[in-house]
């Protein structure tokens, strides 16, 4: 497998990816009841934007450095206030002067800042050498950070004890067929724990599989199924990573007109047309 996040980190997508992600760590924390997050692909934890990879695509300059630079409406600025407590733990004076982002969190690290000492967290991670940094940084005895493929941890670890909680899914969408694997394994999932709150994310770049792939989402007729997604430009432009969703399943009742006023103040800020789009909306409503 060719992935490395660390040449996309901090981008648009992730940014969007962990926006959600806070979203609803926020919410299950607001409850005294232990939960659970299992991340199924979750990368190395921290990346350096100084280093070769992220250099050389400039990515997370559009992304995470866009949106240090812009200027919210305090109900915005509050809604982002647990991402960006998670960036100012990593960067040290972060919080005086946007120029000093140099590392940025991925999930698993998003996922521990949030969470409390009753809570646990699985991290699924097949690429050895990013396991071995992820291990290095996620060290928390509420923590465990597996070898395990993230699709079979999707059956094998559901329903965790604690019946609440997160699955978030993130594969690299490299091979052929992730698409369908991605909904099949949620209708798998989603038998064996119903209530949960998964979290698929998905690039928009093959609009056409794009579409195959919601309505076999559609088809798994899975109730309280939400479609986030955002676009870098108001027109898609087919072969480019020009947009990324989020399917979340179960979401927290709050979750829609969050994330709908959140991506509507990032679009013209993280946009390549200085426009962008978002919609949120449910694919399959609560019966
Ligand atoms: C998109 S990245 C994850 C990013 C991370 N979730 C974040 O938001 O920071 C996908 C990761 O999945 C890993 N991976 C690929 N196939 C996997 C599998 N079958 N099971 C678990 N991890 C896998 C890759 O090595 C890569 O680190």
């Amino acid at each position: 497998m060719n992935y490395r996040h660390a040449f996309h980190a901090g981008n648009f997508a992730d940014v969007v990816k962990h926006v959600v992600l806070t979203r609803i760590l926020a919410y299950l924390g607001q409850k005294d009841a232990a939960f659970r997050v299992l991340d199924t692909h979750a990368g190395a934890g921290l990346y350096d934007l100084s280093g070769d990879e992220a250099q050389r695509t400039g990515e997370w300059e559009r992304g995470v450095g866009a949106v240090l630079r812009a200027s919210f409406r305090p109900e915005i600025d509050a809604l982002l206030a647990p991402w960006r407590q998670v960036l100012d733990a990593c960067n040290p004076g972060l919080d005086a002067d946007p120029a000093g982002m140099r590392h940025y969190p991925g999930s698993p690290l998003f996922a521990l800042a949030l969470t409390r000492p009753q809570d646990r967290l699985l991290f699924c991670e097949t690429e050895p050498g990013v396991r071995a940094a992820l291990s290095e940084v996620a060290q928390d005895h509420r923590a465990k950070v597996l070898p395990t493929d993230g699709w079979q941890a999707l059956t094998a670890y559901l329903p965790p004890r604690e019946r609440r909680g997160l699955v978030l899914v993130d594969p690299p969408f490299e091979e052929a067929g992730e698409f369908h694997r991605l909904a099949s394994t949620l209708a798998e999932a989603h038998a064996r724990w119903a209530t949960g709150i998964y979290a698929l994310w998905y690039p928009i770049k093959d609009v056409r599989a794009v579409d195959a792939f919601q309505r076999e989402i559609a088809r798994a007729g899975i109730p309280k199924t939400l479609r986030i997604e955002f676009d870098t430009r108001a027109v898609r432009q087919a072969g480019v990573l020009s947009g990324c969703g989020l399917i979340v399943v179960n979401p927290p009742f709050t979750l829609a007109d969050e994330i709908r006023a959140v991506l509507a103040a990032l679009a013209p800020v993280m946009a390549s047309d200085g426009v962008g789009r978002s919609r949120v909306g449910w694919l399959i409503p609560e019966r």
